[in-house]
C-alpha cells in the first residue's frame, strides 16, 4: 500500500533512485521542493536545493529536515513563501513521488501555482498514485479550514488534468498556459 510520509533523511538511497529516474526521463520532480536546475538564484523562493548536491548525505539530511519546517507559517513567510506541507509518496521503502500542499494562495499561487503540486516517478505512473496524493492534499486543506482549492496544470498536461478532474476540479479558465481548476471543499 502506498503511503504519504514526512520527508526524512533515512530515505536517502530510495530518494536518489527516484531522482535518477526522473532525470533519465528528462523530468523535474514537481512537489519535491528541489530547485529547478535552470532557475537563476535570484528567482529561487526559499533555500536553494539543487538535485546535483543531494547525493551528499549531509546536504540531503539538511534538505529532508528543511521540508517539514515549511509547513510552519513563520518559517515559510521568512522566505517570502506560503506555508507548505510536503509529503513523499512511498511504498515498501521506495520513493515513488512527491506532494506539496500550500495552505494559502499568494498572487503567484492564485494566478498560476495553485494550492497543490505533485509528481510521480515514471515507472509508478498510471497506478492512481497522483489521484491518491491529490485527494490527501484536499483533505489536508479542508482540515486547515480552506473552503476551495485551486489546482493548476499546463494546458497540454492531460495526465495532470485527468488527476484534477478525478478529484472534483471544475475548470475556471486558462492563464499563462495553465488550466486553473477549483475544488469546492465544503461539499
Ligand atoms: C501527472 C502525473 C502526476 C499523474 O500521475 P499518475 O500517478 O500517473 O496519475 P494517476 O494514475 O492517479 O491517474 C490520474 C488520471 O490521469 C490519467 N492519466 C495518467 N497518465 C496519463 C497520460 N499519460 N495521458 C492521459 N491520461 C493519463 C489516468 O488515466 C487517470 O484518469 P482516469 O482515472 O480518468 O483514468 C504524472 O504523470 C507526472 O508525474 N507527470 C509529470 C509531473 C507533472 O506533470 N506534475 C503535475 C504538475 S501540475
Amino acid at each position: 500500500m502506498p503511503e504519504l510520509v514526512v520527508p526524512r533523511p533515512s530515505l536517502h538511497s530510495p530518494f536518489l533512485e527516484a531522482l535518477a529516474e526522473y532525470a533519465a526521463a528528462g523530468d523535474y520532480p514537481h512537489g519535491s521542493g528541489i530547485t529547478p536546475d535552470h532557475l537563476p538564484l535570484d528567482e529561487v523562493r526559499g533555500e536553494p536545493w539543487f538535485a546535483g548536491d543531494l547525493a551528499d548525505p549531509e546536504r540531503f539530511a539538511a534538505y529532508a529536515e528543511a521540508m517539514p519546517r515549511l509547513a510552519d507559517g513563520d518559517v515559510a513567510r521568512g522566505f517570502a513563501m506560503v506555508p507548505d506541507t510536503k509529503r513523499w509518496i512511498t511504498e515498501r521503502d521506495q520513493v515513488l513521488g512527491f506532494l506539496s500542499v500550500r495552505h494559502e494562495l499568494n498572487d503567484f499561487r492564485l494566478e498560476e501555482g495553485g494550492h497543490i503540486g505533485y509528481s510521480v516517478r515514471p515507472s509508478a505512473r498510471r497506478r492512481g498514485l497522483a489521484t491518491y496524493a491529490c485527494a490527501w492534499g484536499l483533505d489536508h486543506l479542508r482540515s486547515l479550514g480552506v473552503d476551495r482549492a485551486l489546482i493548476t496544470c499546463d494546458d497540454d498536461n492531460e495526465a495532470s488534468a485527468a488527476t484534477i478532474l478525478r478529484n472534483g476540479g471544475v475548470l475556471e479558465d486558462v492563464r499563462h498556459g495553465k488550466r486553473r481548476y477549483w475544488v469546492d471543499l465544503r461539499a
